[in-house]
């Protein structure tokens, strides 16, 4: 892991590609100036700082191996929004990696599920790639994605390769339909009960809007996938990411230290607790 000397000093990386990749969210493809390539584990996240307009913390959705750094970003806010118009060629600064990280390890020798509802998919992408690179290690691959439309389905031409794999069971789900969409409709989380895996022996990583998380944590336990084998990737307003200035703190937690991967029962009755 790159352990930055000091770690709140973000370093310059140019971004070397863009991608539209729906409406608002883009893909960044970015290049340390002068720095070593970053190593990182899936599920870890990076402050981004756009000089002269501010830092935010966005997940790291390229594999750990063998691509270029990318970062998928929705264009939300007064950070994020004049993000989404920097050109290819500008120098941002870079610091991390940070957080926890998916459990892939621990999950190996089971089945693994993975629940993603729209843009969390991008930092589930990194386990999903690391899973497969590992594929014989686990049981039954399962990944189920849901988005608000079909517009906003991510990474398509991944989707499709992965589906072409045929060693992972790949649902796609849209909460409204259009004419042109021949898959499923309806919220992700009511796909956990047909998931094709052995519920006692699976782990399970889920990453969306938090009360997408909330369902499908209890979709899983009805399932019977033990409260210790959900891994949940939390967001919360985030400034020094590092564990000093308590901005991120949900209950006894701070997301930027001790998530933003934690275990289904480190958050019980902390998912309706509203961002400070
Ligand atoms: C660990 C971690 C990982 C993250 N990974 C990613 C990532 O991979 N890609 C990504 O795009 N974002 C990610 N985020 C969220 C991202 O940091 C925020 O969207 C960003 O900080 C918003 O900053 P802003 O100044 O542009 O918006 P602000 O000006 O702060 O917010 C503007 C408006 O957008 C709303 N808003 C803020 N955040 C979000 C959000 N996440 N979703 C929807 N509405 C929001 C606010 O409520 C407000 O109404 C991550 C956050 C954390 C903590
Ligand atoms: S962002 Fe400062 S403690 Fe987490």
């Amino acid at each position: 892991m790159s352990a930055p000397a000091e770690p709140t000093l973000p370093a310059p990386y140019r971004i070397v590609g863009r991608r539209q990749d729906s409406a608002d969210v883009f893909t960044w493809t970015v290049e340390p100036l002068g720095e070593p390539a970053l190593t990182f584990l899936p599920g870890q996240f990076n402050m981004l700082y756009a000089y002269g307009i501010g830092e935010v913390p966005v997940s790291i959705s390229s594999a750990a191996a063998g691509e270029p750094l990318l970062h998928t970003i929705r264009a939300v806010g007064s950070v994020t929004r004049p993000m989404a118009a920097l050109p290819v060629g500008t120098v941002i600064g870079r610091r991390g990696p940070y957080g926890s990280a998916w459990p892939l390890a621990e999950a190996e020798g089971g089945d693994l599920l993975i629940v993603a509802g729209g843009l969390g998919l991008a930092p589930l992408r990194p386990a999903i790639l690391g899973a497969l690179a590992r594929r014989a290690q686990f049981g039954r691959l399962c990944l189920l994605y849901g988005t608000r439309g079909p517009a906003d389905v991510l990474f398509a031409d991944q989707l499709a390769a992965w589906r072409a794999r045929g060693d992972l069971e790949l649902r796609v789900t849209v909460d409204r339909a259009t004419p042109d969409w021949t898959g499923e409709v309806g919220v992700v989380t009511r796909l956990i009960a047909r998931a094709d895996v052995d519920p006692a022996r699976t782990t399970a990583l889920v990453c969306g809007p938090e009360i997408m998380m909330r369902f499908a944590g209890e979709a899983l336990l009805r399932r019977g996938v033990p409260a210790t084998a959900i891994h949940l990737s939390l967001e919360r307003n985030m400034k020094c990411a590092v564990g000093y200035c308590g901005h991120c703190q949900l209950g006894p937690h701070f997301i930027c230290r001790d998530g933003p991967v934690l275990a289904w029962p480190r958050l019980a009755g902390l998912l309706d607790v509203a961002e400070l």
